[in-house]
């Protein structure tokens, strides 16, 4: 697909986000923003069986933090906690299908920043360097 291509699904994204909103019975919340910018992400997850069942985020921000983290929230549902554990850049990376060069890439990997936040939270597992240097 060209490039165009990616940036209208990417615009369709932040102007019509899946699973934008509250989890009522959410078992773990985790927020954080992009320190650049102050543009935040919060995410919400439903966990079962060592599975994530369903997810909601809310945030504030550029089209490609909002729409990354929304795209995000399609791909967890369903993944086990160790596979979001072991997401990097590149699984956002191909979410996205563009490289948004390196100073945007920050707003691309704030929702998955957020996401492993709220993973290691409900495991009561320290944060790693990795984690936090995504953002
Ligand atoms: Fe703030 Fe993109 S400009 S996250």
């Amino acid at each position: 697909m060209s490039s165009d291509i990616y940036k209208d699904i990417i615009l369709d994204y932040y102007r019509n986000p899946r699973n934008f909103g509250d989890l009522a019975n959410a078992d773990v919340r985790a927020k954080d923003s992009n320190p650049l910018c102050g543009d935040i992400i919060e995410m919400q997850l439903k966990i079962n069986d060592g599975k994530i069942d369903d997810v909601r985020f809310k945030g504030k921000g550029c089209a490609i933090s909002q729409a990354s983290a929304s795209m995000l929230t399609e791909v967890i549902k369903g993944k086990s906690l160790d596979d979001v554990k072991a997401m990097g850049k590149s699984n956002v990376l191909e979410l996205m299908g563009i490289d948004p060069g390196p100073t945007r890439i920050k707003c691309a990997l704030l929702g998955l920043k957020v996401v492993k936040l709220a993973v290691y939270g409900y495991l009561g597992q320290a944060i790693t360097e990795e984690v936090k240097q995504l953002v």
